[in-house]
């Protein structure tokens, strides 16, 4: 098992450095320049199918799902289609309405959790159409699906899934391209994207030589008990996900909320023991989401912003973690990468075990 994990401590520390290559792979062979477009043969569905899907549903579980939010705001920017998921343990109980010109994509590392393999197949006999993103090659979703993008991430051992979840956010918008090029997304626009997503992976492996200055930032953070991570619209998955990661190693408890709701609620929480990592992206909410920033900090509670090299934060003193900037839709790709890392090392500092966290397992395969 030591060979395998090639020098590092961890796998989970492990495939987060395979990330570079990991999206490389994914993407290979399936950008087209010529017409601004992605390739995605094993979808099995010609332009006139694609071009008919009046609405796309995403399943997932888990980490899956919060990636599916992602891929899901991707496919309704690019390609203007109504587009939403939803968690697969829930959706297979509550007697889904199945649409004929509905576009299901089942996300799923293993491709053997049984709720989501078990919501792909209520889907077939409803006679919706289902297509899978799936990592694990022949698996059980993989199989039961029409057709689909394979995430080529490589095996992944750590139950934090790291590669997997890029990967997946990733092969959303090579779909969301292939959509969105039936429809009215341009050709110029097409290979905006195509570039933005080629550069991918060498910003990625930029953020990960940030690893040190993260990992300062993870032992000030492992030291509140509970904490907020917030984000809006785009950055809320990511503030889901971020979230997730921190529960599932670090046992600590982590809320996901939208940075706009916060007003609504729990911001009567917030106090000098209740930290917040707040997802500030540099696009059209960026004011907003420095006022709520600014919000918190009257109420005494520390920040952590994720957050663009542009972005002033004026007279807020506020720790930063920078992302590059990509393309404004492809952004949550990148700010998950330094969540990963936070929670890495806040599990790190509290001295758990990160690769087999306490009552989860990689894939649940049974109810
Ligand atoms: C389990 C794991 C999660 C994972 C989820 C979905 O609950 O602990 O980390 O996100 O299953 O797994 P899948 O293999 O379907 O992506």
């Amino acid at each position: 098992e030591d060979l395998d994990l090639g020098g590092y401590p961890h796998y989970m520390a492990k495939e987060i450095q395979e990330q570079p290559e990991s999206v490389e792979r994914i993407i290979r062979g399936r950008l087209d320049d010529r017409f601004g477009v992605a390739r995605l043969d094993g979808l099995n569905l010609t332009p006139r199918e694609l071009r008919g899907f009046a609405r796309v549903k995403i399943l997932g579980c888990g980490s899956a799902y919060y990636v599916g939010q992602i891929g899901a705001t991707m496919i309704e920017e690019l390609a203007r289609i109504p587009a939403d998921a939803e968690a697969a343990s829930e959706f297979r109980y509550r007697n889904p309405i199945i649409e004929a010109d509905t576009l299901y994509i089942a996300v799923s590392q293993s491709g053997e959790t049984i709720d989501t393999a078990f919501a792909v197949e209520e889907i077939k006999r409803k006679g919706g159409r289902v297509v899978g993103l799936v990592n694990v090659v022949g698996s059980t979703i993989a199989r039961a699906c029409e057709g689909g993008v394979y995430l080529h991430a490589g095996p992944e051992i750590a139950v934090a899934s790291t590669k997997a979840l890029t990967n997946m956010a990733v092969g959303f918008a090579l779909i969301a391209l292939a959509l969105g090029r039936v429809r009215d997304l341009s050709n110029a626009d097409g290979q905006r994207i195509i570039d933005a997503i080629r550069a991918l992976p060498g910003q990625i492996k930029s953020i990960l030589d940030f690893e040190p200055e993260i990992a300062e930032h993870a032992k000030t953070v492992a030291a509140a008990k509970s904490l907020f991570f917030v984000g809006r619209v785009r950055g809320y998955p990511v503030a889901r996900e971020g979230a997730q990661k921190f529960k599932e190693i670090s046992y600590r408890h982590a809320e996901a909320y939208q940075t706009s709701e916060l007003k609504h609620g729990p911001l009567a929480l917030i106090d000098e023991a209740l930290p917040t990592v707040a997802i500030v992206p540099s696009d059209e909410l960026t004011g907003r989401n420095l006022a709520a920033v600014q919000q918190i900090k009257a109420r005494g509670g520390a920040v952590l912003a994720v957050t663009h090299a542009d972005v002033d934060f004026g007279e807020l003193d506020v720790p930063r973690i920078v992302v590059p900037k990509t393309e404004p839709e492809l952004d949550p790709i990148l700010l998950t990468i330094p969540l990963q890392l936070l929670a890495y090392h806040a599990a790190l500092t509290l001295g758990y075990d990160i690769d087999k966290p306490r009552n989860l397992a990689k894939s649940v395969t049974v109810e």
